[in-house]
């Protein structure tokens, strides 16, 4: 083919409802890949767009008693702003209602029409009517329809019909024959499972008696064109199909299709053989991802399990969401979801190992002067280091290639956590103390260029976290690197001026409203050991740091029975802190009171809420109380 674009796309989405966990999947999927071959300075096209005709969207609308059009335009702005708050960056919004869109399937339906490759037959047989499509009666599973399983309709109707069984030969060939068209291998398998059997002509119209929300069929004003046929097409109407022939063959054939399992058969058999009766060229590679189950269920809204990514982001950052959705799934198997899932691996990778590298490298580098040393010579410890890298830097490059983005990420946190490693290994800190200043100047110099190359490789996941990352470094926030230089980079990081900052991932603590008895077990045996702990030096009791505070305001942490979110005077500083104590105080009793608060704390999310501080309280049973003062102390003064 000998292409250099990389041209990719996203299922269109049916506006019939708002987007849920699994549409925010493919998009941020398809996001990251366009990001990742900008980077390696591939041109990139990148469209996404919602289906608007068709069966679903006209039901959803008359539920509503809204015409079709208004139901379309309410909902397609619930993804626009979704992928907006997402972070992804689409080059087009396709919308299939749009008059260059509907224009390019009426002049494809006349062409094919005209060169006898669609015909009108009377039809007899099955339909199911929420799938839109026809079923034979070998077709049928127990009688039911054979994707959804649900009751089919017996109608008897005038329809027309594209020659789709007359490709059915040249399709079996050219699959086998191409290994890289339907990914991931097994999905091959699957298509050429179904293809064994004799394959129908394709029903694409629909009478406007039966259903009036479509395009309608240039030859036949009595009818409106089959949703499929419609929106497929938008993959060619979208780049300039029928209108810019320039840029339609810029950037035909696509070089991703993703798509979910569910719509194999349309992408992998009724596409190629429309492709090829208009004489296109086929798309390089159709690739079809597993579900995200909830748990173990499918996810449903008569199950009440829904997942919305809009909610999932504004809880815990986009980055980390996206983040997480890549890592977690293995490319073209199922995955499960669940909000103790992410914690956990948010917690591990991102709080803990990234978190905890950068944290560690800056506070080292800022002891030192802040500006990041020019390193001495490397020993056996460093080239390890290295190594992992290296490693990172390689995976990355394959899983973009064999789509299996998932092992690149996992060897980039391997690269942090050796990172995590060395330093425990070399122990900067000491070297300070030591005044060894040739190795602590090679420690933190490597440890910066290690954070410079993860910043680099996981900016398609996270663009904005690297982006903080990169600026804490001393870097600028946007990539000036292509990924395929990062390992002949030279020494970019000597002179950089490193900034301090707060954590770049607050620890999502969670909290135990709750809590099983095995918890509160739990909690007592903790209660038995803190008795018992052994003395400390006075030393060690002042690294806590204690201080007075005044509480300005208060309110309640929406969703939660327990936590109050305050904010308190600390002598001239104003701080967010979130505590248990709802169920003890009053919001309004606690303004103006002056309590004593652990300042030095470590930040950290509580139940999506940032809390700098904890304050001071006393338990006994079911009652609690706060430690305050025997008299009036100003706010910011040390305790202890
Ligand atoms: N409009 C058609 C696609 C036309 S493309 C020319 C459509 N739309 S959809 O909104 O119903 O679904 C879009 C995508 O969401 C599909 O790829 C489907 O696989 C995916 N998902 C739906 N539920 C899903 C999960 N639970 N998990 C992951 N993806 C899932 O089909």
């Amino acid at each position: 083919m000998g292409k250099d674009t990389f041209y990719i796309t996203t299922p269109i989405y049916y506006v019939n409802d708002k987007p849920h966990i699994g549409h925010a999947y493919t998009t941020i999927l398809a996001d990251v890949l366009a990001r990742f071959h900008r980077l390696l300075g591939d041109p990139t096209f990148f469209m996404t767009g919602t289906d608007e005709h068709g069966q679903k969207v006209e039901k959803a609308a008359a539920e509503k008693g809204i015409p079709p059009q208004q139901q379309a335009d309410e909902t397609v702005i619930r993804f626009q702003e979704l992928w907006q708050k997402l972070d992804i960056t689409f080059d087009r919004f396709i919308r299939t209602t749009m008059p260059f869109h509907k224009k390019v399937v009426q002049e494809a339906l006349q062409d094919l029409y005209d060169r006898g490759l669609i015909y009108k037959a009377e039809y007899e047989g099955w339909y199911c009517v929420p799938d839109e499509r026809f079923c034979t009666e070998r077709d049928l599973v127990d009688g039911k329809c054979p994707d959804c399983g649900r009751e089919v309709t017996r109608i008897v109707e005038s329809n027309y019909f594209f020659k789709m069984s007359q490709f059915q030969d040249w399709l079996i060939d050219y699959i086998k024959s191409h290994p890289e068209f339907i990914q991931p291998a097994f999905r091959a398998n699957e298509t050429l499972g179904f293809l064994k059997k004799p394959l129908n002509d394709l029903c694409i119209s629909r009478p406007k008696s039966r259903l009036s929300w479509g395009i309608e069929l240039p030859f036949d004003r009595d009818y409106v064109c089959y949703v499929w046929f419609d929106a497929l097409i938008n993959y060619i109407s979208g780049v300039g199909y029928r209108q810019d022939d320039e840029q339609f063959k810029k950037w035909w054939p696509a070089s991703y299709h993703l798509i979910g399992k569910d719509i194999l058969t349309t992408h992998t058999v009724y596409w190629p053989t429309m492709l090829k009766a208009m004489n296109l060229e086929m798309p390089k590679t159709i690739f079809a991802h597993g579900w995200w189950l909830i748990g173990k269920d499918k996810m449903s809204k008569s199950r009440g399990n829904v997942v919305n990514p809009m909610d999932m982001a504004e809880k815990y950052g986009v980055d980390a969401f996206r983040y997480f959705l890549l890592a977690e799934m293995t490319m073209g198997n199922d995955a499960s979801f669940s909000e103790d899932a992410f914690i956990l691996r948010y917690n591990s990778d991102l709080a803990n190992d990234l978190g905890n590298l950068l944290s560690r490298v800056l506070k080292m580098t800022l002891r030192n002067g802040g500006t990041v040393p020019q390193p001495g010579e490397y020993s056996a410890e460093e080239n390890e280091l290295f190594a992992a890298l290296h490693n990172a830097i390689s995976a990355t490059e394959s899983s973009i290639k064999e789509m299996r983005l998932e092992t690149g990420i996992a060897a980039i946190l391997e690269a942090v956590r050796a990172g995590n490693r060395y330093l425990e290994k070399t122990a900067p800190w000491t070297l300070l103390k030591q005044g060894n200043t040739e190795k602590l100047n090679t420690v933190l110099y490597v440890c910066a260029e290690l954070l410079r190359n993860v910043s680099v490789l996981l900016y398609p996941v996270m663009p904005e976290k690297m982006g903080d990352l990169r600026e804490a470094i001393g870097l600028e926030r946007e990539l000036d690197v292509n990924i395929r230089d990062l390992t002949r980079g030279g020494n970019v990081m000597t002179g950089k001026v490193m900034k301090d900052r707060e954590p770049l991932f607050m620890r999502i603590m969670v909290e135990k409203e709750n809590a099983q008895p095995k918890a509160a077990k739990a909690k007592v045996k903790e209660e038995k050991k803190v008795e018992e702990a052994p003395l400390i030096s006075i030393d060690k009791f002042f690294k806590t740091k204690l201080k007075t505070a005044k509480v300005l305001t208060a309110e309640k942490v929406p969703d939660s029975t327990k936590l109050l979110r305050l904010e308190i005077d600390l002598g001239g500083e104003t701080r967010q802190i979130v505590s248990g104590i709802a169920e003890h105080y009053t919001p309004e009793s606690l303004i103006g009171k002056t309590i004593v608060v652990v300042a030095n704390l470590a930040p950290a999310k509580i139940r999506g809420v940032d809390s700098y501080g904890m304050l001071l309280a006393a338990k006994s049973g079911k009652t609690l109380r706060l430690v305050t003062l025997d008299g009036d102390v100003p706010p910011g003064v040390q305790v202890g």
